[in-house]
């Protein structure tokens, strides 16, 4: 781990090593069907086309959350521990943070793990503008793997975040897992806010994933330039397009590149074979009932302490407390 300090805020580098994406690439790639880890979306090109995503008319999800964090503040000053540190997992560009600082004007810190140091930077440079006062810590790690707080920050009461749904794009025993070893290493006054899409109507969540300007298309391509960069590959873009569609039967949106021509492709030395028609996975995005969520919630190890929906009901924001007394 390095750590350098940035003027108002500090960064700190817990990256995974390359060779562990070209090992990842290669070993998702070779299994039948093939399938790319969704956290290799995000390099730089990937999350500013995210950010771009959640502003697409068709994608509600950023708009609907947003709209429950802005009627809540009074609901959450109440629950909230007042000295309580900010952690949020999958930053991206610090939105909703925006409006978690503006409602809890007493956290005295916030922490952001991000895998992508370009989202951290300037998600993390507008924010200490605007909160000056605070102190800012961006953490560049995988937050799928245990990340370790600073201590100072470590014996604080910790408000964890995970926005957006992203729990959503672990199947969901991961989901579970990773539910669960947070709650294992939650103290008992800390807590967990998480943002969780519902289920709805079909059409709504098929157009969410198939945008007609063709951002959500052009975020699943880029992963191939992502490793063709990091992994010495030389996929041609041309080969592939983007296809999302909901399965009801999984409860969730998968998302695929699928290939034109049957042709192989170099990855790291590796030759890989893909055929006409083949579809690689690159992403799922499960959609919960409130009471699905409770249920996996509760498995985990985590007791729903309150939970908030926007007027349509399309989105959830739950506050858990960890439980495993
Ligand atoms: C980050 N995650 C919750 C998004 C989702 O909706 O599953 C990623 C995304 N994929 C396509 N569009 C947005």
């Amino acid at each position: 781990m390095t750590a350098g300090t940035v003027e108002r805020y500090s960064l700190i580098d817990c990256q995974p090593p390359r060779q562990d994406t070209v090992q990842e690439v290669l070993v998702g790639l070779s299994r039948t069907p093939k399938h790319l880890s969704p956290k290799l979306l995000y390099d730089a090109d990937g999350s500013a086309l995210f950010d771009a995503i959640t502003r697409q008319p068709e994608y509600y999800l950023t708009r609907a959350e947003l709209s429950i964090l802005s009627g809540i503040g009074t609901d959450l000053e109440s629950l909230v521990d007042s000295d309580a540190v900010i952690v949020e997992l999958g930053s991206g560009s610090g939105e909703k943070t925006r409006h978690l600082l503006g409602m809890l004007p007493t956290a005295p810190a916030y922490v952001a793990v991000d895998i992508s140091a370009t989202a951290l930077d300037g998600a993390l440079d507008s924010l200490a503008d605007e909160f000056p006062g605070r102190r800012f810590i961006g953490m560049v790690a995988d937050y799928l793997a245990p990340v370790a707080l600073p201590p100072e920050i470590e014996d604080r009461p910790k408000l964890y975040v995970f926005f957006g749904s992203t729990l959503g794009n672990f199947e969901p025993p991961e989901a579970i897992e990773f539910l669960h070893r947070m709650a294992l290493s939650l103290d008992p006054d800390d807590a967990l806010m998480i943002g969780i899409d519902l289920k709805k109507a079909h059409a709504r969540i098929h157009q969410a994933y198939n945008d007609a300007s063709g951002v959500t298309a052009a975020f699943n391509c880029n992963i191939l330039n992502r490793i063709n960069r990091d992994c010495g590959a030389n996929f041609d873009l041309e080969d592939f397009h983007h296809e999302a569609e909901y399965q009801p039967e999984h409860g969730r949106v998968a998302m695929f590149l699928v290939c034109h021509r049957t042709h192989t492709v170099n990855v790291a030395g590796v030759e890989i074979l893909f055929d006409a028609g083949e579809r690689v996975t690159t992403e799922y995005s499960y959609k919960y009932s409130m009471d699905e969520f409770y249920a996996l919630a509760r498995q985990a190890g985590f007791s729903p302490v309150r939970s908030w929906t926007d007027s349509g009901e399309t989105f959830s924001l739950h506050y858990l407390a960890p439980d495993l007394a």
